[in-house]
């Protein structure tokens, strides 16, 4: 069974209401977490098999302690079957927690592969992904910090700003290096390196639906931010139906999934709603098509290789990259449907 994006997390790992060991599912039914579902259902099953198997003899005033333990296993039983089905869309794989590492190993193998990707996607006025994040952040005398910068493609689209990536991939940041893009510091998005109301703006460009603790690192972006700062950030929006779909069908069923395994599938079209349930005040929320061309299998395979897919098994992989090389051609374009999100925080906490 698909696990659930959280709804407090938009995660599927959410120390509230996800579990792994029996142990833990246990804990979740004891501190009532089953409840908002199984209750409504107890009290209906069970109001209604007591009705009709006791009913009688309880109008009668016949009714012994035999009868009032049936009543009470009416509502016991739909209660722990209501709760099983909670759990069961809430149980998460060991290895969900496996995250960090995957991508630290997976950007320091291919440092600047999303800038290689997104930074040649262009929208119908030929604006990139990049420009129309930052877009909206206000003035320049704030810092503006890049979270998970990455090879820090934003960071020369705000040459005046007081600009600050922070990333835990010493590959991607060594680039960002290389490339002129400075100042950056190695760190982790839940920890971060940076004093209380320090920042500005935080700019966050296709990170948010990978990072692990969604929640730990949304309660750091607040703690750096002061009030009233601002937040800018891009993640992958749902796909429909439109130009190059079939690019994307061809790939999606080599590879033998419907989506791609993102840790925190709910902090993408969702976003608005996590950002609110942490007290952002959310601004804006846009959905906006970008293209890039896949003209031929050298485009297709970065493509491929851009994708994370932590378990999927190498000949699946090489399956969707001649699956998408066969459908490349000088001019075709492929779709990357973006939304951005720009939120900011209250006056007063
Ligand atoms: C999809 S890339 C986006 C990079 C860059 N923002 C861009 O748009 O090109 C995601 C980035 O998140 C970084 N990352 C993932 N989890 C992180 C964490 N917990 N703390 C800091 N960086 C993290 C990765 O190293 C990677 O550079």
């Amino acid at each position: 069974m698909a696990v659930e994006a959280c709804r407090h997390t938009g995660s599927q790992v959410c120390p509230r209401c996800s579990w792994t060991r029996p142990g833990e599912a246990a804990l979740l039914v004891l501190r009532g977490r089953t409840a908002r579902t199984a209750f409504p259902v107890a009290l209906v099953v069970g109001t209604v098999l007591s009705l009709v198997n006791q009913g009688s003899t309880i109008l009668a005033g016949t009714a012994t302690a035999s009868t009032w333990i049936r009543v009470a296993v009416n509502y016991t039983v739909p209660f722990i079957v209501a709760s099983v089905g909670y759990l069961a869309g809430r149980r998460t794989a060991a290895d969900a927690t496996a995250w960090p590492g995957y991508l630290a190993r997976y950007h320091d193998a291919r440092p600047g592969i999303t800038e290689l990707i997104l930074g040649q996607a262009t929208d119908r006025q030929a604006e990139q992904p990049y420009s129309w994040l930052l877009e909206p952040l206000p003035g320049r005398h704030a810092v503006v910090l890049d979270l998970a910068c990455g090879s820090a493609p934003t960071r020369e689209l705000l040459p005046d700003a007081r600009w600050l990536g922070v990333d835990f991939s010493a590959g991607e940041l060594a680039l960002a290096v290389a490339a002129g893009r400075g100042p950056v510091v190695r760190g982790r998005a839940e920890q971060l390196p940076l004093g209380d109301h320090s920042v500005g703006a935080v700019c966050a460009a296709m990170c948010l639906p990978v990072l692990t603790p969604l929640d730990a690192a949304l309660a750091e972006m607040k703690r750096v931010l002061r009030p009233g700062g601002t937040l800018v950030a891009l993640v992958p929006s749902r796909m429909r139906f439109g130009r190059g779909l079939l690019g994307w069908w061809r790939v999606m069923r080599s590879l033998g999934i419907r989506a791609q395994p993102w840790p925190n599938p709910g902090a993408r079209d969702g976003l608005p709603r996590i950002l609110r349930a942490h007290g952002f005040i959310v601004d804006t929320s846009e959905r906006r098509v970008f293209r890039r061309e896949i003209g031929d299998a050298h485009a297709a395979a970065l493509l491929i290789d851009g994708l994370y897919l932590p378990d999927i098994a190498p000949d699946r992989v090489e399956a969707a990259r001649a699956a998408l090389a066969s459908w490349a051609r000088p001019g075709r374009r492929l779709p990357f449907p973006l939304r951005r999100v720009v939120a900011h925080l209250p006056l007063t906490s």
